[in-house]
């Protein structure tokens, strides 16, 4: 029987988009190495193989055991700031690693792919909401990875036929009852807020409050992680159907600044949550919001667009 593999399904988004797939009926191979994930996350039903996804026989070896005719690549690093002080380890991950993986798809004739990619590659936008023809000016390595294997993407379907969607995601954010974000060390937004409400001991910096933005504080487009999980079955769904490549934003089209995702936090958890004032943190960029009408045309909506009802299901693995 035909199925999905799923590279990096141990991770946060990733074994949502599992969830999703087998709830759904398909047959799921998960391909994780475990160095961020947790094989906990993985799905009883799906099958899981610890291993490196710059492993092209084992991909390949896979790809034909379990005729494997579309791959959802999640597998990556992702942490912006990190990949500054360590560029070349993003580059043999999210570049180097993943090419081998999309060599093995062609050598195992693998159709289709869908990509996690990143509002990242866009840098500083111009303006926002973001539209997808916006250059892509990547101002950190991180984007700089995911925009080169969009680029890969592109050649290998104009060289070989392999179509692809890729998914620039903006902000994930809250859980689903089996699934949420375990982070090490946890740089996001909102785990540190919760962190903060659940330890009185403890508090979260806001990093930056001179944004040109009302409050000061920067925007992003926070979208809850099942939204985002059910559009990979959208751009699944897109392929399978024939559908052309793509390059997708996943949003919802609304920003909240960082202070309203605290103000948010407090109301959901009724905890005071203590806040210090520091820096920016280098290479943020001050809003970034999507312009999501193209997936929307795909039939994506997100249902959960509502800040206090992400917050609220990531606040139930603090107890709350
Ligand atoms: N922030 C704080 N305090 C914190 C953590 C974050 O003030 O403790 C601020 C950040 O400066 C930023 C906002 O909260 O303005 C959101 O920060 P996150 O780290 O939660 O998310 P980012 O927007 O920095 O990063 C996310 C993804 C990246 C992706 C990026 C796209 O995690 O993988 O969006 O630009 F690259």
């Amino acid at each position: 029987m035909a199925s999905v593999l799923v590279t990096g399904g141990a991770g946060y988004i990733g074994s949502v988009t599992v969830d999703l797939l087998i709830e759904r009926g398909e047959t799921v191979v998960v391909l994780d190495d475990l160095s961020k994930g947790h094989a906990d996350a993985v799905n009883d039903r799906a099958a899981f193989v610890r291993g490196d996804i710059g492993d092209r026989d084992l991909v390949r070896g896979l790809a034909a055991e379990h005729d494997v005719t579309s791959v959802v690549h999640f597998a990556g690093l992702i942490a912006v700031g990190e990949s500054v002080a360590d560029p070349l380890r993003y580059i043999d991950v999210n570049v180097a690693r993943s090419a081998n993986m999309l060599a093995a798809c062609v050598d195992a004739g693998v159709g289709q792919i869908v990509f996690s990619s990143s509002a990242a590659v866009y840098g500083t936008p111009d303006g926002v909401p973001i539209p997808e023809t916006h250059p892509v000016r990547p101002s950190s390595p991180y984007g700089w990875t995911k925009a080169s294997f969009e680029t890969m993407l592109g050649y290998a379907d104009a060289g070989y036929g392999l179509r692809s969607v890729c998914l620039r995601y903006f902000n994930a954010a809250g859980a689903t009852p089996q699934r949420w974000e375990r982070h090490e060390p946890e740089t996001h937004l909102i785990p540190n807020v919760l962190a903060a409400a659940a330890d009185p001991t403890r508090s979260v910096s806001v990093f930056g409050d001179d944004y040109p933005t009302p409050d000061g504080t920067a925007i992003r487009d926070y979208i809850h992680v099942e939204d985002l999980a059910a559009a990979h079955l959208v751009a699944l769904d897109h392929l399978a159907g024939g559908g052309p490549s793509e390059r997708l934003n996943v949003g919802t089209g609304r920003g909240f600044s960082v202070l309203e995702v605290i103000e948010s936090a407090r109301r959901v958890t009724d905890r005071p949550i203590e806040v210090r004032m520091s820096g920016r943190r280098t290479g943020d960029p001050p809003i970034l919001v999507a312009d999501s009408a193209a997936v929307r045309s795909l039939g994506w909506e997100p249902q959960r667009p509502a800040l206090d009802d992400m917050i609220e299901s990531a606040w139930r693995r603090f107890g709350g």
